[in-house]
Formats: structure tokens, sequence, C-alpha cells
């Protein structure tokens, strides 16, 4: 007698899914948390998600001294709550006259935790960048001598040079020469954007680690274009063909220690955002781990997150791991057009569209 198969219910399309992914607090090793009512309005967005954040100096002046960064540092404190649990993790804004002693001094006090290399003009408040980078070798020599790491805004800034090949440029010109001169300097290329940086680091030294943000994970070029100009997902280094996106998808999601998670969230207000000459950056922070959970699962890698999100970068800077944990729970919902707090209205990356994943806090005894 012929054997018949077994009568199943259907199954879902999903396989081995799982609805509750539970792992240790994550670090946000980029991020702009801006000053005044902006700050107040932004902080708790990265606050609630992440342990610690290294906080960008760029502000409008610049955070170039101790004093100034540990000021600032108590300003992010006071638009939290001490229950947030959070530790900004501060930066010292690279110039021409970088003074290497204030530096050595910043970092060995416990307020810088690195400097941040933007070369002049290339994104927002970069006017006082470095113009020259051989002006900044003695602020090198001492960070190197230290151990204190170097962040990079990868990104030549020559009229002559196309938007979109910044990046690989500023690889052969600057970062291919810089990785010679100080072997043993600790370097970050942040916010990384090209297939060309993912190999760059693949094949670097193992003083050398990058960055990738949710966005650069999730959208390419065409974004900016879709049915009209779309500013909201405009930012620097800008959004590039799908194939980088796919190389920073393989590179983030490879379990790689060289890669780890920064956002590189940069609100502005919407009204600087939707005009004639629109600020560069994405409001990422607000869904965050959301998104970077959705790109995970799509490349079958969510058993990789935590690694990503919540091992490499301290690692990497030699900071103890955190110990907490979080839970990010399968719900899908939209985000919302406009997120508010006081007066500040922002955009926040996925406006109207759905996510997979809700970030939902401290985990439990369930888990
Ligand atoms: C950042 C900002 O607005 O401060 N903008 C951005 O597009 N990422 C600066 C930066 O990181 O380039
Ligand atoms: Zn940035």
């Amino acid at each position: 007698m012929p054997t018949e198969a077994p009568i199943t219910a259907p199954q879902p399309f999903r396989t081995n899914a799982i609805d509750r992914l539970v792992m240790r607090r994550a670090d946000d090793w980029h991020v702009h948390l801006r000053d005044g009512a902006m700050l107040g309005a932004v902080a708790q967005f990265t606050a609630r998600q992440f342990a610690r954040a290294i906080v960008m100096p760029n502000l409008d002046p610049p955070i170039t001294s101790v004093a100034a960064a540990a000021a600032y540092r108590s300003r992010i404190l006071a638009a939290l709550a001490p229950s947030d649990g959070f530790t900004p993790l501060m930066t010292c804004y690279l110039t021409d006259d970088s003074d290497p002693d204030e530096i050595e001094r910043g970092f060995e006090a416990g307020v810088f935790a690195a400097c941040k290399l933007y070369p002049a003009h290339a994104t927002t408040n970069s006017r006082l960048g470095v113009t020259d980078i051989r002006r900044i070798y003695p602020a090198l020599e001492a960070m190197q001598r230290i151990g204190m790491p170097l962040l990079l805004h990868g990104e030549v800034t020559g009229k002559e040079v196309d938007i979109f090949d910044r990046e690989a440029v500023f690889l052969d010109l600057v970062l291919s020469r810089l990785v010679v001169r100080f072997p043993a300097l600790k370097i970050v290329l942040e916010h990384i954007t090209t297939a060309d940086a993912v190999a760059f680091i693949e094949s670097g030294p193992a003083t050398l680690a990058a960055t990738i943000t949710p966005h650069h994970l999730a959208i390419n070029r065409n974004a900016m274009f879709e049915g009209g100009i779309r500013p909201h997902f405009y930012c620097l280094p800008v959004a590039k063909r799908e194939h980088h996106r796919l190389a920073l998808r393989r590179a983030a999601t490879s379990g790689a220690a060289k890669f780890f998670l920064g956002t590189d969230s940069a609100p502005h207000a919407i009204g600087d955002k939707q005009a004639a000459c629109g600020c560069a950056g994405i409001f990422c922070a607000p869904y965050a781990l959301e998104s970077y959970a959705q790109t995970f699962e799509e490349e079958g890698a969510l058993d990789r997150l935590e690694a990503f999100a919540s091992e490499h970068g301290p690692r990497f800077y030699g900071l103890a791991l955190n110990t907490e944990r979080i839970a990010l729970e399968r719900t899908p919902h939209v985000a919302p057009h406009r997120l508010g707090a006081g007066a500040t209205e922002l955009a926040p990356f996925h406006a109207g569209a759905s996510l997979n994943w809700r970030f939902v806090g401290a985990a439990d005894e369930r888990d």
C-alpha cells in the first residue's frame, strides 16, 4: 500500500524565525548629539538604545580642548536621567593647530576617548578641519604612543573629485599612506559607504577598523531621487550604488571583528533639511537597532548582530563589554513621519516605513 504523505497544517513562510532577540546591551561608536535644545531633543533616543556612544565634536565652535569636552559631557548628562545609565565618550576635533600635549592630557584624564579628523570642508561644521594631514603628524605621533584612536571622516574634498568617488580617493591618497606612516596608530574609518572601503579594511592591518551605519546598509543612492528629491536620505558620505551597499551588508554581517556599529545619527531640524541647500545628515537614532536587526535578519545573520553591535567596538577601543542585556521583539510597526521633542521636530530614518523589530529595553525574567 502506498504511503501517503502526512497531512500537516500549512506552515508560515518563515522558517526557524525567532520572535524575541536578547543580546548584550549595545554601544554606538559614532553619533552627533548636538547641543542646546537639539541635544535635549535627541539625546534620549541614543541613551535609550545604547550604553555608550562616541560623541562627535563638530559643534560650532568645535570641541578642541579638554575643558570644552568636559563641559559638553556635563551638558549631555544633564539632558538625561541618571537612570538611563548612559556614558558619553568624548572626542577631540583635530585642527591644523591641534596641540599634542592637550590631546594627551585629555586622554590620560579620561575625558577624550579619541580624536576626530574632518578634512576641512568635508561635511557639517568642518570648516576648521584639517587642511593638510601633515599638519597633524605631531598629534598623530602622540596618539600612536599613548594608544589613542584616530577617527576618520574618510573623504577628500577637492572640487575636481566626483562626490561619489570621495571615499575611494581618500583611501588611495590619504589612508594608504597613513597606515604606513603610523603602523601602530589605531584608526577607525567611520561610516564606510563603498566596496573599496570594505576591501581596504579587510586587507589592512589589525590596527584598522570601520563603522557602518544603519542607513548605508538599507539604502542606495536611488533613495535620494525616488519620485523627486528626498532630502532626508541625504548624508555624508553620500549613499552609493547598490553593489556598494551589498558589500557593506556582507561586511557587517560577516562576523569580522573589524566592522562595528556606528549610527552616524545626525539630526537637523526639518526646515534645515528641506531647504534650497539642505543639510547633510540622517536622524537614525530612534530606530537604530530595529534597522540593523532588519538588515541582519534579511541576510540570515541575526546570530551575528550581537557581536557587531556590542562586542567588536569595545574590543577595538580596549573597553569592557557591557554586562546588561536588552531585548528586541518581532512587532511589525510603522515609524512615524515626525518625532517631536520640545520645539524641535525631526524626521527619523524609516519615517512612514514598516519595521519588523521593536526595541523593548532591558531584557526581563522571560529571558
Ligand atoms: C554629519 C553632521 O550633520 O554633523 N552629517 C552627516 O551627513 N553624516 C557630519 C558627518 O558625520 O559627516
Ligand atoms: Zn558623523
